[in-house]
């Protein structure tokens, strides 16, 4: 069975949700293997063994959140030229942005010349006081059914091989 590695970060909770609901959504095709990793486990043998990855993560001061740096800086070079032209997508929670975010892991993920098989999704909150910035989240239903559908998406793709 071809694996799906979903690796987050969330300080809020909106990443987590959303990388939850990507999840559901492709081990409901029931046709893949998916792990649900926070960043701050995953390690080098996890990105080698898996076909595929979705890479979710907030924005923090116009970049990915921290503890997902640490991830690609710790498994950048235990997988460079190892998982040539796999696919991947990403999901990013933000404020008001996001953009930076996805440009920082689209750099790094064609450093490991892996290939993105869906548009970026950016799913903004609109907090934009300090206290809304750190309330707890929650992602509206119809931005975790466009999470699932990426989900979804990845798995039917990887199960029908035609990534
Ligand atoms: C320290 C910090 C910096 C942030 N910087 C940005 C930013 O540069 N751009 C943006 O759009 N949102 C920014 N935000 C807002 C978060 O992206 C937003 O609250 C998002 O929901 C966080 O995802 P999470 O709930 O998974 O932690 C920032 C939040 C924090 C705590």
């Amino acid at each position: 069975m071809k694996r799906l590695l979903i690796v987050w970060h969330s300080m809020t909770g909106g990443a987590r949700q959303m990388a939850s609901a990507a999840a559901d959504a492709a081990l409901a095709q029931g046709e893949v293997d998916v792990r649900l990793l926070p960043a701050i486990e995953a390690a080098g043998d996890d990105v080698l063994a898996a076909d595929a990855y979705l890479f979710v993560t907030p924005e923090n001061l116009a970049s990915m959140s921290g503890v997902m740096k640490d991830f690609f800086d710790r498994v950048y070079y235990a997988a460079l030229d190892r998982i040539n032209g796999r696919p991947y997508a990403i999901l990013i929670c933000a404020g008001s942005d996001g953009a930076n975010a996805v440009r920082q892991i689209q750099r790094i993920a064609t450093g490991l010349r892996l290939r993105e098989v869906a548009e970026p999704l950016i799913v903004l909150t609109g907090a934009q006081t300090p206290e809304a910035i750190l309330a707890p989240k929650t992602i509206a239903p119809k931005e975790l059914e466009r999470c699932a559908e990426i989900g979804a998406a990845l798995a039917a793709g990887l199960a029908a091989g035609v990534f």
